[in-house]
């Protein structure tokens, strides 16, 4: 399935706003609200190494500083031969808001792959388990 392409050119411009002097390694992200707008993120490294802040952890947690929660769509951009998915940590992050997320990676020269977060988590840890383990309690 084909990446949005309005998505898809504003994470190719977050991904050159990337600060990753250490690495040299540039990701770039758009998402979708659920309301239709679109944020982005870039990964921000730092030199005490384990600062460093995935793209996708940086969007989401930039909408959220909007008060935006809900997300339909992500586009993470890369480049690299073959697209690249989000770390485990980044796919945690993104269940705890759109568990429902519609995901494509891409190359800078067309490649994508598309996945449901779903596929990439599956049997996920999230808010509806903490939810449940209350309810067994009470
Ligand atoms: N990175 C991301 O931004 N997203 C991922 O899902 C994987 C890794 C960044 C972190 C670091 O700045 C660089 O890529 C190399 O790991």
């Amino acid at each position: 399935m084909q990446a949005p392409q309005d998505l898809l050119e504003q994470a190719i411009c977050a991904r050159g706003r990337a600060y990753s002097p250490y690495s040299k390694f540039q990701v770039g992200v758009a998402v979708r609200t659920k309301v239709g707008t679109i944020i982005t993120g870039c990964n921000v490294e730092n030199a005490s190494y384990g600062l460093t802040i995935c793209a996708e952890r940086v969007a989401l947690s930039h909408a959220v500083s909007q008060g935006i929660l809900e997300f339909t769509q992500m586009v993470i951009v890369t480049d690299t031969d073959a697209p690249t998915p989000p770390c485990g940590a980044c796919r945690q992050f993104i269940y705890e808001f759109a568990s429902d997320l519609e995901i494509w990676t891409c190359n800078l020269r067309g490649t994508h792959r598309y996945f449901h977060l779903s596929e990439i988590l599956p049997e996920a840890f999230g808010p509806a388990t903490l939810n449940k383990a209350r309810e067994a309690k009470s």
